[in-house]
């Protein structure tokens, strides 16, 4: 049964519903157990806006995982990623021999990813992947792709399912378009 499909009075179009987001969540988790079943995997979420996605991801993946997490931030208030990565708190795992699964929620100008990614290699897992739910190419601006993504999204700010503006609107349970006189 979809429930909260009444959309936030700030946001003006929803993207990608939560039924959309479920089924696709499914498959991203049945493509990932083929690719690490039998293998040590530790899925590293980048908080906050990771959170959801990421406890979707998991459970939708048949084999045994480690989970940790990051908390990076890079845009404030703001809609421009300001391009400085800054770790407020970083992993309590070792990640020597493990095979890394980048959980992130957007690839947007590809800073934050570039850096972590750089960051996480230093520390000597087996190997480093990154897996996105959206990923917004046409503003990419650092030399970095995903290796599973859930969906391309045009041009847009949007909130919803752990993106937030300000840090509100996490909690959505849809991606939506925010109306741009909220953040102007
Ligand atoms: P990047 O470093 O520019 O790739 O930015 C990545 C981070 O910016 C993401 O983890 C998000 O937190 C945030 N971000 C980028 N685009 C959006 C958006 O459209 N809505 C909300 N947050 C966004
Ligand atoms: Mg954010």
């Amino acid at each position: 049964m979809e429930t909260n499909c009444v959309m936030h009075p700030d946001c003006s179009e929803i993207l990608i519903g939560t039924e959309e987001l479920r089924k696709r969540v499914r498959e991203l988790g049945a493509i990932l157990t083929e690719e690490y079943r039998g293998k040590d995997l530790i899925a590293i979420g980048l908080l906050k806006g990771s959170f959801v996605f990421m406890s979707d991801l998991v459970r939708a993946m048949d084999m045994d995982l480690n989970v940790d997490f990051m908390v990076v931030s890079s845009y404030g208030a703001s809609t421009e990623s300001s391009g400085n990565i800054k770790i407020n708190m970083d992993l309590k795992a070792d990640l020597s021999g493990k095979h890394v699964l980048i959980v992130e929620d957007i690839l947007d100008t590809g800073a934050t990813l570039y850096f972590i990614r750089d960051l996480i290699r230093l520390r000597g897992p087996e190997s480093v992947k990154i897996c996105t739910l959206l990923d917004k190419p046409s503003r990419r601006r650092a030399d970095i792709t995903a290796d599973f993504k859930g969906f391309t999204v045009e041009n847009k700010f949007i909130v919803g399912y752990g993106l937030d503006y300000a840090e509100k609107y996490r909690n959505l349970p849809y991606i939506a378009v925010l109306k741009p006189e909220i953040y102007q």
